[in-house]
């Protein structure tokens, strides 16, 4: 039989990359607080995420998630959400367009706070300090002050994500989506990239099928779906006293429900099977994400899956597999075919930035972008040769013009990176990258569909249909 669960009974396991709090009372009660608060997500939202999922995992659709690598205080203004949502709709189009098929919107943003760190202190010169673990824990910059984790930062981030929900909300479902808009999304620098001008003459042709939908009487102004979009957030469930403080009762199903985002994800260095982060995940209702890097064995990965969906809900379970440009072919198919011969039912998602981290010459963190293009071709050559499906992409992003990842139609080479490198934490494809990647994801889904689709006639065919 399971183990009972409740939201607090990840507490006592063992914990991976958790902060140390001195004042333990100030950190109580900014938990005690947080319980207070309204929920950010309705659970009913969450259901639905969770069938849109469900549909990826059967092969109809395609995940896209993207967003910062960690949110920050600093950068916390209208500007960065509205680029980052035009980049993010523009993006979904193309998908949506060129490759015919269903995408599910779903940011990396409105709770992206916390990260993990590969070392818990960080030295430069001959300072040791904490490692800096994202704005809802502690400060970024180099001074004893800054790194000291501050509870009351947990009440602001989740203020912050709220309002960021909030115009998110608002521009998915107040008209800013609105498919007669699909010109309007071009951030003011892309207009003049080769991807730009790909997206431009995208634009047009659906320009057309519109005008000749609206001259057959379906017109955005009657027509929900092609003035609104549905638009989901998710982030990583790293600092579990915030996510226990935000998991409610349902009270239509009397199930829990982590409030805190729609979707959640266990890290790659949090997922130990008998560790908090899995406790914490196994128990609530929500759509999960698992990252699945190099060290995943095919054993663990199922055990992970028998623990976290035992009823095999389709939807329920996203796996991110980040291994690396050149590694994909090493490690997916071992993973793909535990979970095919156990019969489980997965979205699988590729999320090309981290397994393609380098420090450039001059020092910074910055992942080259043919490296990660060929990350995402990997992932759907295995999948292709497989018979499986290459579910979504998981990426970090923004909608501004930064110097963050190399390469590129506009490249950006080692010597631009400090020109804007504004990330908090890992380099981020710049809104031209974002939408060169997007066409490419594109062709390769035609391609899946247009094979799936010979298979099919080739079939019709041999029974003599
Ligand atoms: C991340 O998504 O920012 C991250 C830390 O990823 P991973 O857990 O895959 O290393
Ligand atoms: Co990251």
């Amino acid at each position: 039989m399971a183990k009972s669960w409740s939201p607090d009974s990840w507490r006592g396991l063992p914990i991976l990359q958790v902060p140390h709090y001195e004042d333990k009372t100030a950190l109580e009660n900014a938990e005690a607080e947080l319980a207070t608060f309204p929920p950010l997500v309705f659970a009913g939202e969450v259901r639905k995420l969770t069938a849109n999922l469900g549909e990826v995992a059967q092969g109809r659709g395609f995940l896209l998630q993207g967003g910062d690598c960690a949110e920050s205080f600093a950068e916390h203004n209208a500007d960065n959400i509205r680029d980052f949502f035009k980049v993010f709709l523009q993006m979904a189009v193309v998908l949506t367009f060129a490759a015919s098929s269903p995408v599910v919107k779903l940011g990396r943003i409105a709770g992206q706070f916390a990260k993990p760190r590969s070392s818990d202190n960080e030295t430069l010169g001959d300072v040791t300090l904490p490692s800096y673990r994202g704005d809802i824990i502690n400060g970024m910059g180099f001074t004893p002050e800054a790194r000291i984790p501050d509870p009351d930062r947990q009440i602001k981030a989740y203020r912050q994500a709220a309002a960021t929900l909030n115009l998110l909300r608002a521009f998915s479902q107040g008209g800013y989506a609105n498919l007669d808009h699909v010109h309007q999304w071009t951030v003011g620098f892309l207009a003049e990239t080769p991807a730009g001008e790909r997206y431009a003459e995208l634009a047009d042709r659906i320009s057309e099928a519109l005008a000749f939908m609206r001259a057959c009487g379906i017109t955005p102004e009657e027509t929900a779906r092609l003035r609104n979009t549905d638009f989901y957030v998710s982030h990583e469930a790293l600092l579990l006293g915030y996510e226990q403080a935000l998991t409610r009762v349902d009270s239509t199903s009397g199930e829990w429900y982590a409030t805190s985002g729609h979707l959640i994800w266990i890290g790659d260095r949090t997922r130990q099977f008998d560790h908090a982060h899995m406790e914490f995940c196994r128990g609530i209702r929500n759509p999960l994400g698992l990252k699945c890097g190099p060290s995943m064995e095919a054993d663990d990965l199922i055990r992970l899956i028998d623990i976290l969906n035992p009823d095999d809900i389709p939807g329920r379970l996203t796996l991110i597999a980040r291994f690396g440009a050149g590694e994909v072919e090493k490690h997916l198919p071992k993973l793909i075919r535990a979970v095919e011969r156990e019969g489980r039912t997965v979205v699988w998602s590729c999320d090309p930035m981290h397994g393609n981290t380098i420090k450039a010459s001059n020092g910074f963190k910055t992942r080259p972008f043919n490296q990660v293009l060929q990350e995402v071709e990997e992932f759907f050559d295995v999948h292709h040769a497989e018979g499986t499906h290459a579910g979504g992409v998981h990426i970090e992003m923004t909608g501004q013009n930064v110097t963050e990842c190399i390469g590129g139609s506009n490249t950006v080479k080692e010597a631009d990176l400090s020109a804007r490198y504004h990330t908090h934490c890992d380099p981020r494809l710049n809104a031209d990258q974002s939408l060169e990647l997007a066409f490419l994801v594109a062709e390769k889904l035609k391609k899946e569909r247009d094979q799936n689709n010979n298979g099919v006639e080739k079939k019709a065919a041999i029974i003599g249909l």
